[in-house]
């Protein structure tokens, strides 16, 4: 398949979860209120929907319906949305740009935009109670968007970010920020399509697992690159965030050319990983590749 079959694909599946991430607001969060704006607000600021697009493309990889993956897809983007909110906080990042528009907390207020990132926390694990499926596969669910968002996962990486402000890292210390902080949700919006399907053996899961650390990996590090080179009005956040705040970076320990280089590497490793899934899984693929190339 050609990029620009890729690309269409990203665009029909982009819109597939934004209609679903609405209508389940209107559906379920219909009382418009001062805090229901402000979810809705950063829920449905845009973005590209990276983590979606990985769990559809991880659905077709293992053949599966992909009106189940609409709802690990949303419940893992219902998580990232208020990971931003509460990343640009003052308290975090400190910062006023996202997604081309004000942070939830400049739009709103800091305690509105701290209550919709809870919110938004809770609502990510009530979309998973509603997946069609055996109730013991919904706990699994469950149970892995736990590990994979708490302590032990996103929130756990955030933390160890924010106390490697000003210090110097050695680059396994730096890793372990980027694979919990980033990695883990990235894992959870392919892993948990593996749960959902009762024929993914442990090896189609392995390669799963192996396939989204890479990717997470590379996609923190390219993250970190684009705060240096990239175009704020392009990635429609500032530049330089990482640097004004002293942050432990893979620039910062080994510049960029080694950074864009070892994102390469694990593009090429997750790429690997893909020849044990039973389906076709070119799109995963593609994804993988696109994104050391990205500009946003
Ligand atoms: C930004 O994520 C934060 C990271 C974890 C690197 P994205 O680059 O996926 O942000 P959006 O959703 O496209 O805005
Ligand atoms: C954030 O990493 C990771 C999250 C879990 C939100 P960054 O702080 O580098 O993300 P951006 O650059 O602000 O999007
Ligand atoms: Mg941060
Ligand atoms: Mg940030
Ligand atoms: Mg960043």
């Amino acid at each position: 398949m050609m990029t620009k079959q890729f690309e269409e694909k990203n665009h029909h599946y982009q819109k597939r979860i934004n209609t679903f991430l609405a209508d389940f607001l209107t559906q379920h969060y219909s009382k418009s209120n001062r805090l229901i704006e402000a979810m809705s607000y950063s829920l449905l600021s845009g973005g590209k929907r990276i983590r979606p697009l990985l769990s559809y493309a991880t659905s077709e990889a293992l053949g599966l319906d992909l009106k189940q993956a609409d709802f690990i897809a949303a419940s893992v983007e219902m998580i990232h949305a208020y990971s931003l909110i509460h990343d640009d906080l003052p308290a975090m990042d400190d910062d006023d740009l996202r997604r081309g528009k004000a942070t939830c907390h400049v739009k709103y207020d800091e305690a509105t935009a701290i209550l919709a990132g809870d919110a938004l926390q809770a609502m990510a694990f009530e979309v998973l109670t509603l997946v069609n499926t055996d109730p013991q596969i919904v706990v699994k669910l469950i149970a892995q968007l736990c590990q994979s968002c708490g302590a032990i996962g996103m929130a756990g990486g955030q933390s160890l970010d924010l106390e490697s402000e000003n210090k110097q890292l050695q680059l396994a210390e730096m890793d372990n920020i980027h694979q919990l902080k980033t990695g883990a949700l990235i894992a959870a919006a392919v892993e948990m399509v593996g749960i959902l399907d009762p024929k993914c053996t442990e090896k189609t899961q392995q390669a799963l697992k192996k396939y989204a650390y890479n990717f997470g990996m590379a996609f923190q590090i390219i993250d970190d690159v684009l705060d240096i080179i990239g175009d704020a009005k392009e990635i429609g956040k500032p530049i330089g965030s990482d640097i004004g705040n002293n942050k432990s970076t893979y620039p910062a320990i080994m510049g960029l050319d080694a950074s864009k280089s070892a994102a390469i590497k694990h593009s090429k490793e997750a790429v690997s990983q893909l020849q044990h899934l039973p389906n076709d899984s070119s799109y995963l693929r593609y994804l993988a590749q696109y994104l050391v190339s990205r500009k946003t």
